[in-house]
């Protein structure tokens, strides 16, 4: 059985442009190892505000979505978290999708592509730092997609997704490598 590897769309705005550069993401890392990778959307896993009474380290969750959450993640062996920076850091909604749970992160490899005017890796450098918190293990290498005003129409909605992005298909190849490694690394302990 190739070994599970959940894609967190991590932005939920109506127009977000998240959805499709996941899916051109998608591409690049299935294409480059024997990797099983699922998305997972934050959109449709539609959490409310982190409201079980007990700390998740603990691993009580009163919620049914909790515990349906908790059964979605426990099910993968890696992620990829694919979001855009907001006011230099990652968006909301990942932060409360991960303080959720607890156990079911730990000493998974975490793989981050984000965007942004600059590529966004002052997010980056923010959810590098929840994921250890978490014991998940952030691989060293980040994606970060410049995507620039010019890129983008006056809805903020890409003009040429596969033209803006085209330059960075190697790196993202370069973390689906990282991202078997670091599972193989797994395997071993
Ligand atoms: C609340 C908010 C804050 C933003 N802050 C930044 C920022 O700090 N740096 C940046 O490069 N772009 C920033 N942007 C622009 C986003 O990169 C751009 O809107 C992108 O489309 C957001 O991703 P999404 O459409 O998937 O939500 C911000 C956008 C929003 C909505």
């Amino acid at each position: 059985v190739s070994q599970q590897v959940g894609v967190i769309i991590g932005s939920t705005r109506p127009s977000r442009i998240c959805p499709a550069i996941t899916d051109w993401a998608l591409a690049h890392l299935a294409a480059s190892s024997d990797l099983s990778y699922q998305v997972i959307d934050l959109a449709t896993v539609d959490l409310p505000f982190l409201d079980e009474p007990r700390k998740p380290a603990l691993g009580h969750y009163a919620q049914e979505h909790t515990r349906r959450w908790s059964a979605r993640v426990s099910a993968f062996d890696a992620f990829v978290f694919v979001f855009p920076q907001y006011n230099w850091g990652y968006p909301a909604v990942l932060k409360n999708a991960l303080d959720f749970l607890y156990e079911e992160w730990h000493d998974k490899p975490g793989g981050l592509v984000t965007y942004g005017t600059r590529g966004g890796g002052k997010a980056a450098a923010q959810l590098r730092s929840v994921l250890q918190g978490l014991h998940m293990r952030p691989l060293d290498r980040n994606v970060e997609l410049r995507i620039t005003d010019d890129d983008v129409d006056e809805r903020g909605q890409l003009l040429d997704l596969p033209a803006t992005l085209a330059p960075f298909g190697p790196d993202v190849r370069a973390l689906a490598a990282d991202l078997a490694e670091a599972l193989l690394d797994n395997q071993a302990v």
